[in-house]
C-alpha cells in the first residue's frame, strides 16, 4: 500500500492550491478533481457511463492517506469538493462494498487562501464526514 494520495479540488489547475501541494508534497500522488466527469449526487444513484467518480475512489485504495486540499471560496471549501464530498453517499448505499474498503484511511485536511482567516470551524464537514465514514481524522491546517 502506497502513502499518501493529495485530491485537489482546485478550479484553477496551476493556480496556487497546486504550487502550495507541489512544494508541501513534491513527491507524493496528487489528482485534481477538475480532470474527472464527477456528475451530481442524485438520490437514485444512477449515473452516465461517462461519470468517473468510482475511478477516482479506485485510486484512493491504493493509498494509506487521503490529503483533501481544497481552496477557500466563500468561505467554504470547493464547489468541486462539495460535489466530491456528495458523491460519498453513493459509498453507503449502491457502492457500499467499495466504501467499506475506505474505512480506517487516515485523512488530513490543507486550504489556501488570501487571507488565512477561517478557524477550526471551517473544518467541521470534513472531520464531521470522515468521522462518520470510519475514516481517521488526524486534523486540518489553513495556508
Ligand atoms: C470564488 C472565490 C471565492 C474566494 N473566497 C475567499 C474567501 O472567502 N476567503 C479567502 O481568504 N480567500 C478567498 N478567495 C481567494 C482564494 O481562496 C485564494 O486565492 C486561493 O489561494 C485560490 O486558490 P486556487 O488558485 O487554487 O483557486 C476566493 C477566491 C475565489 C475565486
Amino acid at each position: 500500500m502506497e502513502k499518501q494520495i493529495i485530491i485537489n479540488s482546485t478550479h484553477n489547475k496551476d493556480g496556487k492550491t497546486s504550487k502550495l501541494i507541489e512544494k508541501l508534497y513534491p513527491n507524493s500522488k496528487s489528482i485534481k478533481l477538475i480532470d474527472y466527469k464527477m456528475e451530481l449526487y442524485n438520490y437514485d444513484e444512477i449515473y452516465s457511463e461517462d461519470d468517473e467518480f468510482l475511478e477516482i475512489i479506485h485510486e484512493v485504495l491504493k493509498y494509506d492517506k487521503i490529503i483533501f486540499a481544497t481552496p477557500v471560496y466563500w468561505y467554504s471549501m470547493s464547489s468541486l469538493m462539495k460535489i466530491f464530498f456528495d458523491r460519498l453517499t453513493d459509498l453507503i448505499g449502491s457502492e457500499e462494498k467499495i466504501g467499506r474498503q475506505l474505512m480506517g484511511k487516515k485523512v488530513e485536511v490543507i486550504t489556501s487562501s488570501n487571507g488565512n482567516h477561517l478557524g477550526e470551524n471551517f473544518f467541521l464537514p470534513f472531520m464531521e464526514t470522515v468521522n462518520y465514514l470510519h475514516l481517521e481524522y488526524e486534523g486540518g491546517k489553513h495556508y
